[in-house]
């Protein structure tokens, strides 16, 4: 069987930075710099500009991607957009990004929706068709604008996301600059009937927008914090102890945990009861808050220009979004 990689890495984030101060100073927001950073670890996020959209951001970590992996455009045969933040209910994003990337024929693009865990979800079904030798090539996107989706007069929500968008080029692991670099494996759960928990509820097909749902500010991103909290961690420790057995490798062989980075404490919780030695785990979200989908593949490519993960190193990415979906990636460099 053809081994599999990521050849490249890529991101983009808006220029906009949005602290903490700045929300405390919004008007009946009431919240304060202090208690966003002692419950979430956040600090700041960014916030696309007017005109600036997840299709935009999309095409741009994805152009970084193919410079990292010294591809073009024209070397790619598949595009997957993993968002719950698409410019439109339709197209998908992903064909918007297929014509501002410049694809030169006509190859498929198309979304895939898990919420946070989607670019795990994203990478284990690129790995699947590249491996089934039908594509050679594959760019994996995960993007989110979700600062149009969010709720600005809900102190709940609104502090915790943010807007970026991350890539991977998938390939053929002999065209990778490592001799042993290659995806060991990927593993994704749904645990469906949670949607009470997290959901964006107005705009789809069961509550088209009406002004009444829209009074009742349902087309916002909703969420029962503390429920989803519980959920998330015991979620993402299962998911990482069933990949490691699985592959038989044990924590102290990882040498970069990259977990979705929704909050500190979260990922704290993981951390230590995996038994993590300090500095394996990677995060970014004091700057960026919760990105979704972009989340990990931000994390990811901040991780590979940092230094923390070393050519032939193994990587444990694992996510969690709602559905709710859990998913976990262990990468080999
Ligand atoms: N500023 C000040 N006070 C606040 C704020 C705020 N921004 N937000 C909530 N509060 C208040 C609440 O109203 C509540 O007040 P009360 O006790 O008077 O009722 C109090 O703070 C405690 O609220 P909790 O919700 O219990 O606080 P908690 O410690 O659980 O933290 C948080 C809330 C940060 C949302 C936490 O539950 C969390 O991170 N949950 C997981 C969320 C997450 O990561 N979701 C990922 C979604 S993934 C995806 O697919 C989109």
């Amino acid at each position: 069987t053809t081994h599999i990689s990521i050849l490249g890495t890529g991101s983009a984030t808006p220029a906009r930075a949005l602290t903490n101060i700045e929300l405390a100073q919004t008007h009946n927001l009431d919240t304060t710099d202090e208690w966003i950073v002692t419950r979430t670890g956040i600090r700041e996020r960014r916030i696309a500009a007017p005109g600036e959209n997840t299709s935009d951001l999309a095409a741009r970590a994805a152009t970084a991607a193919l410079a990292d992996a010294k591809l073009t455009i024209a070397d790619i045969d598949l595009i997957i957009v993993a968002t719950i933040s698409p410019d439109m209910i339709m197209p998908s994003c992903a064909s918007l990004v297929q014509a501002r990337l410049g694809a030169p024929r006509h190859i498929p693009a198309f979304d895939l929706n898990a919420a946070c865990s989607g670019f795990i979800y994203a990478l284990d079904a690129g790995w699947a068709m590249l491996g089934s030798g039908r594509y050679r090539r594959a760019l994996v996107i995960g993007a989110e604008k979700l600062s149009s989706f969010l709720d600005w007069q809900d102190r709940s929500t609104c502090i915790l996301f943010g807007d970026a968008a991350g890539a991977a080029v998938l390939g053929p692991a002999s065209e990778s600059a490592s001799p042993h670099a290659r995806i060991l494996g990927t593993r994704i759960h749904c645990e469906g009937g949670m949607d009470a928990y997290l959901n964006i509820a107005a705009g789809g097909s069961a509550r088209p927008l009406t002004p009444d749902n829209i009074h009742a500010r349902e087309h916002f991103v909703r969420m029962k914090g503390r429920e989803v909290f519980k959920m998330a961690v015991r979620g993402m420790e299962r998911t990482c102890v069933e990949i490691l057995e699985q592959h038989g490798l044990t924590v102290s062989q990882i040498g970069c945990v990259i977990p979705h980075q929704a909050n500190q404490r979260i990922v704290d919780a993981i951390a230590k009861s995996l038994g993590l030695p300090p500095g394996r785990l990677f995060t970014n979200l004091q700057r960026y808050g919760n990105t979704s989908a972009a989340s990990i593949p931000l994390a990811l490519d901040e991780a590979r220009r940092s230094g923390a993960i070393a050519p032939g190193g193994i990587s444990l990415m694992v996510a969690f979004g709602a559905g709710l979906t859990y998913g976990a990636a262990l990468v080999r460099w």
